[in-house]
Parts: C-alpha cells; structure tokens; sequence
C-alpha cells in the first residue's frame, strides 16, 4: 500500500524507495536491483500508480465533450492536473500549459507551429552542442522546409557553454535560440536566465529543453523568463505518454495550430475550420487523460519530497560515485564538468568498450546506459562513439553508489 507523503519528515531515499515496488527486486540470481538509468525514464511510486488505477476504475470517460457525471469527473480531474503542472512550473495561468506526448512532442510542435509561419531563407535558428537529438532534428526539419539555416553555439572543453560565447553567436538573422536547460550526456547545468536575458535582448524566441531539469530543480519559467519549456512526465516519476509544453500567453495564442482534428477547433464547416482557443487548440484528438492524472501525483510526490533536496541528494551521489571512480578505476575519464553538475555521469574507461560494461554491470543487477545518448553530435565533437552513463533519482542511496564503483572496477579488471 502506498505511504501518505504529505506526512514525510527529512529526506532520505531508503524510505521514500519503499514507495517504489520495482525497486524491490533481486534479478539474475540474487543481485539487487540497482536502477542508474534515470535519465532515460524513471521509476514509478505507488502514489501515481494508484491514482491511475483508480482513475480506470472509478471516474474514467473522455473529457470535454460528454454531457454525464462520468465525463465531468474526468474533465475536473484532468484539468486539475493542469493547473497543477501550472503551479509546478511557476505560472498562474493554465492556459500556457499545453499537454504533448513528451519533450520531443513539444519541441515538434513549436518548430512546426511556429516555424512555418515565421522562418524565411536565411534565418538561422541557433542550436547548442550538447543537445539531445530531439532538439536538434525537428529544427534540422524546419530549415530544410523553409531555407533557414541551423547554428550550433560550441561547448568548451569542459563541457560548459559560457553566456560570452552565446552572445557571440546570436546575430540579426537569428530567430530562435533553443537550448537544453542540463544536458544528457555531460550533466553540464546550463544559465538558462542568462541566455534568455541574452537571446530576449534581440528579440530571439526562447525553447528550454528542460527534459532533464525538471525532474531534478525546482523550475520556475518566470525566473526564466524562458518564452516555451518541454519536458516529459516519464522522467519525472509521471507515466509515459504525457508531457508539458509551457509557452508565454501571448505566442500560443498567436500560433496558428500544428496537428488538426477534433477538440481543436472553434467551428467546422464544409468549406473549413475556425481553430479553438489555447491550449485546446494544440490538443487536437483525446488527450492522454489518464497520465495527466498520473502526472498530477507525480508531481505532488515531487513536492512533497522537495526539488531542492532531491537535487542536493543527487549532488552527493554523483560527486561520491565519481570521486570513487576517479581514484579507483585506472583510465577513468568523466565527461563534462568535474563539480556543479547535475545527477548524471557519462564517462570513457581506456581499452573497455562502454557496451561490454553495461552488460558486466547488468549481471551484478545494474542498470546503466551505454551509447551516444541521443547525442550523436557530440559525442562526434567528443570523438568517440559511444559512452557509459550512470545517472540518480531521489531513490539512489550512497550504498548503491558503492555498489556501482566496486562492479565497475571488478568488469574492468575482467574485461582488459
Ligand atoms: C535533454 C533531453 N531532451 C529531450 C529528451 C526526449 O525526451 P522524450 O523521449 O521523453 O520526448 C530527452 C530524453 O532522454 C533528453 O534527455
């Protein structure tokens, strides 16, 4: 049965991993579960498990359109988790909250609503280097239909992107400045008010990939002053299938629709259609209901266990594991920045190919991730084709940190 968070006292991931039933587990034969891949997706506590069951079995039906005590149910519920995902991310307005399938939904839709309309020959939508593939393609998309070009701001070799060199970068042509708020690979925490300030004095449009800090920071967009945020629910203790898009009142509102079907429009005629108002204009078919309500409790979990000390959680354990690492294993080399980095560690070892770790690792019942993270560019820029990652959650304890670093230097020493 799930625990009520609302009655937790201080932080401590051995009790709210009790929350977790995935995380109870021995797998091939007797090895404890240990679960470092939170980047990729992360677990689920009973709390959002629960209120999607109970969703399915006592208040489902479709929302917005059914005259009957069922759909009204729904309806509340679902637009109850908008507002909280409002509140979540630092608005008053749900309106600015759009529900998408994810952060890759998101970045979709503002490239395609509104870059079709505003991008011409020659303007150039500038990029980082560190992106994840998802905020690299739909733009690579959106030039090639539109004869823009795309520009990526360089990484330094520390894995830092410094707001000079932003401001080097951003020139009369540039249109869109979209930029991840942590990157996925090297763990680098962006300024991300910095090059909004940056990319707003030039009258730049702003998309925060915040696929990776939203789960992880306390996230306000006003602080920002960032024009559109993604991110995904399944990163962020949520289900699959939902994610956020945020966007400024007065964009959305002016954006002519991406994807058309029902709930989407005003009125529909033979000849056409008249699009509905925000955000129901950009969640066009049924929407992901149910997550919406998983994600509501997702985020009250996240609220009550508190983003500040989940973030200081996750410091502690990669700051430990990569200590250990540095000391102990013999050709280690972290990639990104060695301190003011997020829970996420990706990382070469001399002569041991990142995919023949995983598996040793998966052995002793660890999940890590190996490959170029959807991030071919640059690990290309990196020169490698592949890397390990290890990255944390709330759940993680020091112990299976521990865990880690002493399978880690048993495969290395079986694998060279
Ligand atoms: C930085 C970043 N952006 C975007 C994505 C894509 O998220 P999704 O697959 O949920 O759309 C990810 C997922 O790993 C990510 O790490």
């Amino acid at each position: 049965m799930a625990t009520d968070v609302r009655q937790a006292v201080p932080f401590s991931p051995e009790k709210w991993r009790r929350d977790f039933p995935i995380l109870d587990q021995q797998i091939h034969r007797q090895r404890p579960l240990v679960f470092l891949d939170n980047a990729a997706s992360t677990q689920r506590p009973n709390q959002v498990i629960d209120s999607m069951s109970a969703a399915y079995r006592q208040t489902y039906a479709n929302v917005h359109r059914g005259n009957h005590w069922l759909s009204e149910q729904s309806t509340f519920q679902f637009e109850a988790a908008r507002a909280a995902v409002a509140r979540f991310v630092g608005t008053d307005n749900p309106r600015e909250i759009v529900f998408t399938s994810g952060t890759t939904a998101g970045i979709n839709l503002v490239a395609r609503a509104w870059g079709e309309v505003q991008l011409r020959p020659g303007d150039e939508i500038l990029l980082t280097e560190l992106e994840h593939h998802s905020n690299i393609v739909p733009w690579q998309q959106m030039a090639a239909r539109t004869g823009a070009t795309v520009r990526f701001v360089p990484v330094d070799q520390q894995g830092l992107i410094h707001p000079e060199v932003v401001a080097a970068q951003l020139n009369e042509r540039t249109r869109v400045f979209a930029f991840a708020a942590v990157s996925n690979v090297l763990g680098t925490v962006n300024p991300v008010s910095d090059f909004c300030r940056l990319a707003r004095a030039r009258n730049v449009l702003t998309v925060v990939d915040a696929a990776q800090h939203a789960p992880h920071e306390p996230l306000n967009v006003r602080q920002w002053d960032a024009d559109l945020v993604a991110f995904s629910g399944h990163k962020l203790l949520g289900p699959t299938g939902i994610g956020v898009l945020y966007g400024r009142f007065e964009l959305l509102d002016s954006w002519p629709p991406f994807l058309g079907g029902g709930s989407m429009i005003d009125r529909v005629t033979w000849d056409g259609f008249t699009p509905g108002e925000i955000p129901a204009r950009f969640e066009a078919g049924t929407p992901p209901i149910v997550e919406a309500i998983g994600l509501h409790a997702a985020i009250d979990y996240l609220d009550v266990v508190g983003l500040e000390a989940i973030q200081q959680h996750e410091r502690q354990l990669v700051e430990h594991a990569i200590f250990r690492l540095e000391q102990e294993v013999d050709g280690f080399r972290l990639l990104g920045p060695r301190h003011d980095r997020a829970g996420i560690a990706s990382f070469v070892i001399d002569r041991v190919h990142p995919q023949d770790l995983a598996i040793k690792l998966d052995l002793q019942g660890i999940a890590t991730r190996a490959g170029h993270h959807c991030a071919m560019p640059l690990h290309e820029k990196l020169g490698l084709s592949a890397s390990s990652r290890v990255s944390f959650y709330l759940y993680n304890t020091l112990g299976e940190v521990d865990y880690f670093v002493d399978a880690v230097g048993a495969a290395v020493a079986k694998l060279r």
